[in-house]
């Protein structure tokens, strides 16, 4: 296989790519993939220590990465943060809306503020990035978006009401803005994953619950992290990824396709 090929099939260089929610454990993963393929990679989110780590994580491998603090679920500090990458990079070429959380009471004890809090990190958030970026990238010659759904799109999840709700949202969210957004150049596009144990769901997965979901799951595992990358890279690629929107791809060892 030809490394120049590929370069030219996947390669970043020169590009700025901004992974809100970056600070996290899919987001970090998926940074550190892009700063891999050469791109200029903005860690955005509120842990600034976790930020400045992934940060160095990056740099430790020859890559190149800044740390910028956003609140994902507020529309000044998404303006804010596109306004502050401008100014140091003239440009956003790619955006992983990546925060998240997650949620799981029973249910007629679902507290209003877990709720709101769950759709404001993951729907809420979305929709700005996707509308504030995806308006800079629309006056700038196009770009790409990477949303960030769940298996739990399409097959609810026990136990976690808001976040299955907000995940099937986000894939329809999606599909729409995609369609808006095409003839202006920018492509927009869900990433959903299946199972991989991070921050948000580590109180979630307990035994019994990994028991069941690893029965279900073909290749009876969960998923690492950086086996996200690969997707991400062909979906942010204006060269793999240039007739590609509106997609939603599962990288879920099989989860989605499996019934008992
Ligand atoms: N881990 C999985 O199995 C899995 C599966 C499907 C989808 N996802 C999705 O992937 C995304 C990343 O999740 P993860 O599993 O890496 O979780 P994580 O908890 O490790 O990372 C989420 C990150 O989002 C940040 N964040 C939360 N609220 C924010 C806000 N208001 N502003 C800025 N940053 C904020 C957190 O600080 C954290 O660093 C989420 O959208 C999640 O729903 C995860």
């Amino acid at each position: 296989m030809e490394n120049a090929y590929l370069e030219q099939l996947f390669g970043l260089n020169g590009r700025t790519a901004v992974v809100v929610g970056g600070t996290g454990v899919l987001g970090g993963a998926i940074a550190q993939g892009l700063a891999r393929a050469n791109a200029h990679v903005i860690v955005a989110g509120r842990d600034l220590s976790r930020g400045r780590s992934r940060v160095h994580e990056i740099e430790k491998v020859g890559g190149s990465a800044a740390f910028f603090n956003v609140d994902a679920t507020c529309r000044e500090s998404m303006k804010a943060l596109l306004e502050s990458v401008v100014a140091v990079r003239n440009n956003v070429d790619v955006l992983i809306n990546c925060a998240g959380v997650n949620a799981s009471t029973p249910y007629f004890e679902i507290p209003d503020d877990d709720w709101n809090k769950v759709l404001a990190t993951n729907l809420t958030s979305t929709h700005l990035g996707c509308q504030i970026f995806g308006e800079h990238m629309a006056a700038n010659g196009g770009g790409s978006i990477v949303n960030l759904g769940s298996v739990s799109a399409h097959l609810p999840l026990s136990k976690v009401f808001a976040y299955s709700a907000s995940k099937a949202a986000v894939v329809n969210y999606t599909k729409n803005v995609a369609r808006e957004l095409a003839p202006k150049g920018v492509r927009v596009n869900v990433l959903c994953p299946g199972f991989f144990p991070a921050e948000q769901n580590r109180k979630i997965l307990s035994p019994e619950r990994t028991a069941v979901i690893l029965s279900q799951t073909p290749m009876n595992r969960f998923g690492s992290p950086e086996e996200l990358v690969g997707a991400v890279l062909l979906l942010v690629s204006p060269v793999a990824g240039s007739f590609v929107t509106g997609a939603e791809i599962y990288v879920d060892g099989g989860f989605t396709g499996m019934r008992l």
